[in-house]
């Protein structure tokens, strides 16, 4: 698809969209007196209104340890925020409609929902795989979305390479491949490939691997076209002048390398120490800082490692991980405790 391609997707409202402007946009040098946008002008260090330098700072820092053209890369309040504009900018309500994979992160379907947008859930394959054919044979000249998650939540794996190649070329509109994950996992993301697909969104975050989920930070590297589509379509000051701050100040790519390495190293402590406890039948291989595990009776192994304090997220009723429970990666000791925890179940 060429990038004059991406713009026919584009709902025709939004295309002739008047962004609202503000004059401390409009204006260059350096500011004397702020009499333009009705604060408080008694300094107290949050009294003005985010400054679009401050966010362009922190979006240079992330494009660059990313290696992102800046001009490709948004920045939105989480990654949920990017996956509303996708909906907000291409799908018509009540006209077009959105393909996701199944089970999956549960806003794709949300969104869709507030946004009066069709979802068509497409179950994974054998082993949680792609179903490339299955995808094909679900859309129309309505489908706009397609919602890919690799690794995908909650199964932990990473789909195909081809099986996403073949789906940019083929599906007829855009593809998010939301890499929430990507950073726990040895195989490279897709973000590079965005240049030969402009209809490929890659959303990313910094509420997994960069320990940021409080700030609420998410990343989009896409076309420049859709790039400024999200920048028109976003509320002005969409994210704050605190979360600006603290994210320039904590992001450090060499502490989360190393948080990464632990991470990854417990999950496979995890994967094996889990395995040979009788409870589980399951550990399914994982690329993301979580593991899938089945279990005989997943409501009563919850309730136990509920009423000894460890909190876990019961996927049982989603279709597809019947009997399962997902269980995010702790500190070592954390894992400790659930091991132990899992183990005295088994004795019970
Ligand atoms: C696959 C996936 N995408 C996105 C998100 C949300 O990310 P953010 O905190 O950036 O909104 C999550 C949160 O759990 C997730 O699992």
């Amino acid at each position: 698809m060429k990038p004059d391609c991406i713009l026919n997707l584009v709902r025709d409202n939004i295309r002739s969209l008047e962004p609202y402007s503000t004059a401390r946009d409009e204006y260059q040098g350096t500011p004397g007196i702020l009499l333009d946008a009705n604060e408080n002008p008694f300094g107290n260090g949050l009294n003005r209104y985010p400054s679009a330098a401050l966010r362009r700072c922190l979006l240079e820092k992330i494009a660059s340890f990313k290696g992102f053209p800046p001009e490709e890369t948004f920045l939105g309040n989480g990654s949920d925020e990017c996956i509303d504009l996708c909906y907000r900018v291409f799908c018509r309500p009540g006209v077009d409609n959105a393909l996701m994979i199944a089970p999956s992160y549960g806003m794709y379907r949300v969104l869709a929902d507030i946004n009066g947008v069709e979802s068509r859930s497409i179950p994974l394959g054998t082993g949680f795989s792609l179903p490339v054919e299955e995808i094909l044979a679900r859309c129309d000249r309505h489908s706009r979305l397609l919602f890919l998650c690799s690794p995908n939540n909650p199964t932990g794996n990473t789909l195909s390479f081809s099986g996403i190649l073949r789906l940019l070329e083929e599906f007829p509109g855009m593809v998010v491949v939301d890499e929430a994950y990507a950073d726990f996992s040895t195989q490279p993301g897709l973000a590079s490939l965005v240049p030969r697909y402009p209809n490929l969104i890659v959303l990313q975050t910094l509420s997994k691997a960069f320990g940021m989920a409080g700030l609420r930070i998410g990343i989009a590297r896409a076309d420049r076209s859709v790039v400024t589509l999200f920048d028109r379509v976003r509320y002005p000051y969409n994210i704050g002048t605190d979360t600006l701050k603290l994210a320039l100040e904590t992001l450090d790519p060499e502490r989360s390398a190393r948080e990464i390495a632990v991470i990854r190293s417990e999950r496979d402590r995890l994967a094996t120490a889990l395995s040979e406890t009788r409870c589980i039948l399951a550990v399914f291989p994982s690329d993301a800082n979580f593991l899938l595990v089945r279990t005989q009776d997943p409501k009563a192994l919850y309730r136990h490692l509920l009423t000894r304090g460890i909190i876990v997220r019961d996927r049982s009723s989603t279709p597809g991980c019947e009997g399962t429970l997902r269980l995010s990666v702790g500190t070592p000791e954390e894992n400790d405790r659930l091991i132990r925890t899992i183990t005295e179940y088994d004795n019970v």
